[in-house]
């Protein structure tokens, strides 16, 4: 057992998953990526763009700063909690800025409403994604572009095959299968195929390597846990299941564990690809 973890002092559940993505996930991981998004997507002044699966906004606030005033950013997602926290976070930047709650896959625009269309680890969780590229594909302008990232599979992520074993074994199957599918078993190949089926042309594929940094094993698996729906059935737990949980954590990245705490890998891939 590392010292972080030996310091535990039990664990506190968050209530709230939208407000606990914004707060635990967003900084350490989501953030970077979007800066890297909206630099890949090539957007500029002017711009109009949709951010489709926007969660709490991150790509959303990152892409107001660079469209200026005289562009426009709506993000969309299909779950009121995370449009709210979303909200709240960017108030103050709201000129440029309008949020909407809808599907990908039925997207509440007009044809050619967009420049570019982004979209930043949401595709993996559409029950259709091709409809949903379709829909990305018919919001375009001519000649408009969309910037997506996905995740590469679980097993770039050194830290996440670890908490999804560990789940499984200690909270349940599903609490396993919640954990992995972010990372879905996909390739390049997979996702140019994907693009070029919903129409796509010049779709880009690159992979691009990160890290995630935690400062200890229990944050890492406290604030995982806190941030998605694996609250619930990790609170239904006794607080002993929990320790032990974080403790299969902490022995099994012992090699990634450092004085700063813990860190992983994280690899995905960026993809552009213009509208037909
Ligand atoms: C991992 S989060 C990513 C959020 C955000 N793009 C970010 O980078 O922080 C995935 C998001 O996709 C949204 N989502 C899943 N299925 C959706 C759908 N069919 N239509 C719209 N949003 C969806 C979820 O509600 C969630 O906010």
């Amino acid at each position: 057992m590392s010292d972080h973890t030996r310091r535990s002092t039990g664990w506190q559940l968050e209530q709230n998953a939208p407000e606990a993505y914004e707060r635990y996930l967003v900084p350490p991981i989501f953030a970077s990526w979007a800066d890297r998004l909206v630099e890949t997507g090539d957007i500029g002044e002017g711009n109009r763009v949709l951010d489709v699966g926007c969660g709490t906004g991150i790509v959303a606030r990152r892409v107001a700063t660079r469209v200026g005033a005289s562009g426009y950013v709506v993000g969309l997602d299909s779950n009121q909690g995370m449009l709210a926290v979303a909200k709240e976070t960017a108030a103050g930047n709201q000129q440029t800025l309008e949020w909407r709650q809808g599907d990908a896959e039925a997207l509440p625009f007009a044809d050619g409403d967009f420049d570019i269309v982004c979209s930043q680890q949401s595709v993996q969780f559409f029950d259709e994604p091709t409809a949903a590229l379709e829909e990305m594909q018919r919001v375009l302008t001519p000649g408009g572009r969309v910037a997506l990232s996905v995740w590469r599979p679980l097993e770039y992520h050194p830290a996440y095959v670890v908490l999804a074993e560990a789940l499984e074994h200690h909270i349940g199957a599903n609490a396993g299968e919640m954990m992995r599918s972010p990372f879905p078993d996909w390739d390049g190949q997979d996702l140019r195929t994907l693009l070029q089926g919903a129409g796509f042309d010049d779709v880009l594929v690159t992979i691009e390597i990160d890290s995630v940094r935690y400062p200890s094993v229990e944050a890492f698996v406290r604030r995982e846990a806190a941030s998605s729906p694996l609250a619930e059935p990790i609170a239904a737990v006794d607080q002993a299941v929990r320790h032990e949980l974080v403790q299969a954590v902490a022995d099994a990245l012992s090699e990634y564990s450092d004085d700063e705490g813990v860190v992983s890998p994280m690899e995905s891939y960026v993809i552009t690809a213009d509208r037909s």
